[in-house]
């Protein structure tokens, strides 16, 4: 049996479905090739990440397609419903990359903390030319241990992030709303185990007490934090959106910015991907990534293995 791995797969999946002996084929298929590729190739699994879409016309069209999986979280490119409704098993791996997600999260807060992100940006400028200057302009940095960090989403990648905030020290405060409390499980390296119980509070409350804030929601319908969100929280603090684009209204956090009621911020994701405002590319109260929040070789691994394992226990 064959599988496309259209958007790419990991070795360790590409090793694991041969184990299985699948044949995996790692083209990437232009999406109006997609159905007539499928079909000559006669392929039974088509595995993607975000960038292939498998709608209705893909799902009428493919009837040997039986398992349609999804290397990581979000199945907004997948029709599942309908998928499942025509006997196609629809899979993904919404656990594998949790822990990568709240990496990245550390990454820009601690980079924010200490205006890393602009350092970065200005050291090979003027660097040479001007470094007492810069030295005085990053001097004000402050540390994460101590501070408060709100967690709106209490889900997988929130509780993950709840994590690595309290190994570096922090306070953490969240606010779900089908949550009420989460018990996390802190591993380390001599196997010592601690539990925190942390029960979740309310959304206005989370924002005025919070110095940093990061938001962990599914896509919504409306913005998670926009205008009167904003103007809750403290004037000064940092906020990090690695959910999805459009659960921040980039506008208005622009205009936060500038009013000084949020210092600094980091986006991982963007209202319009792959082609974000200018706007917010140039601002430099901005640490940036390419929604990358996902990407480390240990969650590719971990994605490829779990898809493959999900896959041989369906169709073996
Ligand atoms: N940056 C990246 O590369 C990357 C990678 C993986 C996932 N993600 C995104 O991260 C987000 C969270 O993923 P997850 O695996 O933790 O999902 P999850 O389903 O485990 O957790 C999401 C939580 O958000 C809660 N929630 C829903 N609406 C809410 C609201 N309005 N306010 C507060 N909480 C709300 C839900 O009750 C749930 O507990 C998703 O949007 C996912 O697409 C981003």
């Amino acid at each position: 049996m064959k599988v496309l791995a259209n958007d790419g797969i990991s070795q360790s999946g590409i090793d694991a479905l041969e184990k299985g002996g699948f044949e995996v084929i790692t083209t990437t298929v232009a999406q109006e090739q997609l159905i007539n590729y499928i079909n000559e190739k006669d392929i039974t699994v088509l595995l993607v990440r975000s960038a292939t879409t498998v709608r209705k016309d893909l799902i009428d069209a493919c009837p040997n397609l039986k398992i349609i999986g999804r290397g990581g979280v979000g199945m907004d490119n997948i029709d599942v419903e309908y998928a499942r409704e025509q006997g196609r098993s629809v899979i993904n791996t919404p656990a594998a990359s949790s822990h990568s997600v709240a990496e990245l999260v550390f990454g820009h807060l601690f980079g924010l903390a200490r205006f890393l992100h602009n350092s970065n940006r200005e050291m090979p400028l003027e660097g040479d030319s001007n470094f007492k200057g810069l030295k005085k302009a990053y001097a004000k940095g402050t540390e994460l241990k101590g501070k408060t960090l709100g967690v709106l989403g209490f889900g997988r990648i929130g509780q993950a992030t709840a994590k690595v905030a309290i190994g570096a020290g922090m306070k953490v405060v969240a606010f779900d709303p089908f949550i009420d409390e989460a018990n996390l499980q802190l591993d380390f390296f001599d196997g010592q185990k601690l539990n925190f119980n942390i029960k979740t509070i309310s959304k206005e409350d989370v924002l005025k007490q919070v110095d940093f804030l990061t938001l962990h929601v599914p896509a919504q319908d409306k913005y998670v934090i926009g205008k009167p969100e904003l103007d809750i929280m403290k004037d000064g603090a940092i906020l990090v959106n690695a959910a999805r684009g459009g659960v921040v209204d980039e506008v208005a956090l622009v205009e936060a910015i500038s009013s000084g009621k949020i210092a600094r911020a980091a986006l991982d994701v963007f209202e319009k991907e792959p082609k974000p405002e200018m706007q917010l590319l140039m601002n430099p109260a901005l640490s940036l990534t390419p929604h990358t929040g996902a990407a480390t070789n240990e969650a590719q691994d971990r994605i490829g293995t779990e898809l493959a394992e999900q896959i041989i226990s369906i169709l073996k």
